[in-house]
């Protein structure tokens, strides 16, 4: 049985967003335009209103949803700070309206009794440093600690909880390999020198807040996903494996002390070509906590023809699976998977699933979302957290992903994640039954 007791009176217990999805006010109060305004504008699928311009309106709207984040019984809450609205050319000119914009945010939270937990990078690179180069240009480093610091010295006395990176593989792999999402550049001499220098940036990132903010809580964030091979055969294994180190060892490795996942990866060697005489000392980090985003497992076969990882993943609907609106499946056992796999290395510390979450159609009938599927995916996903934790793995915390519907990246607004519904006509919001489940749930003691 699920009960809240079983995760423990300090187990934290949160909602999460991001800037870029769910702010909007992309141009208002003197913001910057990010990576993502420009590939929208670039892009058939995302123009006009199917962009992020608007998002849930989140700038105007905050303080709703933080009181309505306070009523389903939430004491946390993960937002990520648009780096363009507080330095429109990425660096130098610092806008003000910006920073007070976080600092009603925070001060709002703190009132209502709410830790806010602050994510530095959530994929909006102001788009003036795309244009030197953006994550590809080595120079990114230094634009990044300035803004960290700017940052942490600005709300380091209110803030305590920091995650450096969002999800750095999704960001580099989709953005600077696929060329699907922003900034839209394709290719290993764009994705390898990118992820080199996101990779270098999550100990510099760490190595600021410190200096910054007396007794933080400083993380990172890394997408992951169950990966298993299609069928037993030595070729499917390896791919598999191939798989495994590009979505879930990348960053986490370089990260622990171990460097890139050269062996299981080969075509990674190429990433010395980008490494400057101290790198590899750089590279480790000190952690208190590793957040963990799982969703989804992928099932993988051996496919020659698919450059460099040679591996197919084989979409959910393929293999007649229950799956969401994003075509993911769902597979509840990838809780224990990931918590597992990641706790596995010694430099680990506290886990925290920073993301979790499922988008599904929702239906507002009579004023009401009945989304009974989103809401047995969180019992069911909840279930194998709740064992983790009584097995006495170190995972102290869950978010859900999302608060609110939001703008879901290259899918546009048509995957709903949130926990309130979002109407795009007038941007007002209803909670969905799965919220008002949290609301029970997290006002339970027994
Ligand atoms: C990202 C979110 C995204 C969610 C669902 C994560 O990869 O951090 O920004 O909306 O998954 O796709």
């Amino acid at each position: 049985m699920l009960t809240r007791r079983a995760f423990g009176d300090d187990f934290i217990w949160g909602a999460a967003t991001s800037a870029a999805q769910s702010e909007g006010a992309w141009n208002e109060d003197g913001r910057g335009p990010s990576i993502w305004d420009t590939f929208a504008a670039q892009s058939k699928n995302l123009s006009g209103n199917n962009g992020p311009a608007k998002g849930s309106d989140f700038y105007h709207q905050y303080p709703n949803d933080i009181r309505l984040l306070g009523l389903l019984g939430f004491k946390n809450f993960r937002f990520s700070i648009s780096w363009s609205r507080i330095l429109p050319n990425g660096h130098g000119r610092i806008n003000q309206k910006g920073l007070s914009f976080y600092h009603r945010l925070i001060d709002l939270c703190l009132l209502k009794g709410i830790t806010p937990w602050c994510t530095l990078y959530h994929w909006d690179l102001p788009q003036a440093l795309q244009d030197k180069g953006g994550w590809a240009n080595r120079d990114i480093i230094n634009y990044f600690e300035d803004y960290v610091h700017l940052v942490t010295n600005e709300f380091g006395d209110k803030v305590k909880h920091w995650m450096v990176l969002n999800e750095p593989t999704a960001f580099t792999g989709v953005g600077y390999f696929l060329g699907l999402h922003a900034p839209g550049k394709r290719g290993l001499s764009q994705f390898l020198p990118a992820m080199h220098h996101a990779a270098l940036c999550q100990p510099i990132g760490e190595m600021v807040i410190r200096s910054n903010v007396p007794n933080s809580y400083v993380g990172t964030t890394y997408s992951c996903t169950g990966i298993h091979p299609h069928s037993q055969s030595v070729q499917d294994v390896q791919a598999a494996e191939r798989m495994d180190a590009m979505l879930n060892r990348l960053f986490v490795e370089p990260a622990m002390g171990l460097g890139y996942p050269v062996k299981s990866l080969p075509v990674l060697r190429k990433v010395y070509d980008y490494f400057g005489p101290n790198d590899e000392k750089i590279l480790p980090c000190n952690f208190d906590f590793i957040g963990l985003q799982p969703y989804t497992r992928e099932v993988v076969s051996h496919r020659f023809i698919i450059p460099y990882l040679q591996a197919r993943l084989i979409p959910a609907n393929e293999r007649s699976v229950q799956h969401t609106a994003m075509n993911w499946e769902v597979y509840p056992p990838v809780m224990r998977e990931m918590v597992e796999k990641f706790a596995a290395y010694s430099n680990v510390k506290d886990i925290i699933i920073t993301e979790n979450g499922a988008a599904f159609p929702d239906q507002v009938i009579d004023g009401r979302i009945d989304d009974q599927q989103r809401q047995s995916y969180f019992v069911n996903h909840l279930k194998e957290l709740q064992n983790c934790v009584l097995d006495g793995l170190p995972v102290k915390g869950y978010f859900v992903w999302s608060l609110t519907d939001n703008f879901e990246w290259a899918e546009s607004y048509r995957p709903r994640f949130g926990l309130i519904y979002v109407d795009y006509e007038d941007q007002t919001r209803i909670v969905k039954d799965s919220g008002y489940w949290f609301q029970r749930f997290l006002s339970k003691t027994n």
